[in-house]
Parts: C-alpha cells; structure tokens; sequence
C-alpha cells in the first residue's frame, strides 16, 4: 500500500533504499533517543530492510519529488506493539532524517498514517511514547491530536542499555473523529 499526501509519499521499504537509510540511521541523533543503535553499515542497513522494515504497517517517507526514503513512519498492531495491545490498538513510531528535522513531515506524515489507521484498519485507539528529553516527539504527539496517559520511570531499554523515563500518549479514535 502507498499513500500520497501533500508533500510525501508513504510506501514499503525496499531493498534498494539501504545507502539512502543508512546515510540518516547512522546518525545517533536518530536512533538512541528513539530506542535504537545507529546503523553501522549500508550491510547493516539492508540486514533491517529485510528483517524490520518489512512488517505490514512500517512505510518509508519519500518527498515527493524523488521517492526517496528520509525516515520511517508505522504501525505496529496489537502485540507487535511495546505495549501488549489488543488487536484493535496499535502503536505509532516514526523517526526521519536530521536534515529534514522542524518542517512539520513527521508530523503531516502520522496525520496520514493515523488516519489509514481508523478508517483502513478500524482500529480503536493508537499509543505512542517517547522519552523524556524528546520534545519534538511530544510536538508531534500533540499536533497529531494524541493525550497524555502515564509515564514509565527508569525503564531499562534493552537494544541500547540506555535507562529512560517514557510518557505514553493515546488517541481515540472517537477524539480524533472529532477533530479532524
Ligand atoms: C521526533 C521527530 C520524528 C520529529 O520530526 P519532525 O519532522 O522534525 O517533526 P515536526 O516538524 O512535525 O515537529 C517537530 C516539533 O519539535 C519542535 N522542535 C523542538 N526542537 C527542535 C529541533 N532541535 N529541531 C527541530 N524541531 C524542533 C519543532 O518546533 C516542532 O514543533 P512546533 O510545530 O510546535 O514548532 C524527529 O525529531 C526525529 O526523528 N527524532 C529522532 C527519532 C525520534 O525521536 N523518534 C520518535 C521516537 S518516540
């Protein structure tokens, strides 16, 4: 599935993407604050195209202009989730490229996917975290319309040995019927 909004195209991952994810995956930037090591090679790169990024709901963010891959915006459902979810939830990660960071494209790129989310997949809510520090996540939360719900303190993240305090956001699907 793809999906075409004002400035981007959403779409699989393919394997001819690995130098274009690896040249922002690398960047700890990227990764660590979001739960993840930066990727160590263009190699590294297609090992998670193959392994990752080829779960049902994972889409590249392409600006329009060359299909090109700048990030990454997804669903995982139910218990794909972090948070043991029923079927009819998911939970919605995204990251993207240092240089194309405070333009509003991870923003206007979850607007869509939320939306493929309640009205394509009928789900019923839609979660999403991030750790403390990450203010620009939380932006993105709350201009997707998402609420704040409980905060984890010192969670140990396994995949980087960091230990980070996360707030957990939701949106229903109710609020978002209403506003959008
Ligand atoms: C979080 C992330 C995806 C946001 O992407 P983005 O496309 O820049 O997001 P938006 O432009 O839609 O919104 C960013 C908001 O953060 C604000 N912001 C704060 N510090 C910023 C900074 N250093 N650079 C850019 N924007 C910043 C922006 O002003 C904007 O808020 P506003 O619209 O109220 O002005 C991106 O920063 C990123 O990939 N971070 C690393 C990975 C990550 O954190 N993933 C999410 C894990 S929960």
């Amino acid at each position: 599935m793809e999906f075409i909004t004002d400035r981007l195209i959403l779409r699989p991952w393919k394997m001819e993407d690995a130098e274009d994810l690896y040249m922002y995956a690398k960047d700890p930037k990227v990764g660590l604050i979001a739960g993840w090591n930066p990727h160590t090679s263009i190699e590294n790169s297609l090992e998670i195209i193959k392994t990752v990024f080829n779960a049902d709901e994972t889409y590249a963010i392409c600006l329009k202009e060359n299909n090109k891959p700048i990030g990454c915006v997804g669903l995982m459902i139910g218990k794909e989730s972090s948070f043991d979810l029923p079927n009819t939830q998911a939970e919605l990660g995204y990251w993207l490229g240092v240089p194309f960071w405070g333009h509003g494209i991870t923003t206007e790129a979850s607007k869509e996917i939320v939306r493929h989310g309640f009205e394509d997949l009928k789900l019923d809510k839609i979660w999403c975290g991030y750790f403390d520090e990450n203010t620009q996540s939380k932006r993105v939360q709350e201009k997707c319309g998402f609420k704040y719900q409980y905060t984890n303190e010192n969670i140990y993240w396994e995949m980087t040995g960091q230990t980070h305090t996360e707030h957990i956001y939701c949106l229903t699907k109710e609020d978002w019927l209403m506003n959008k």
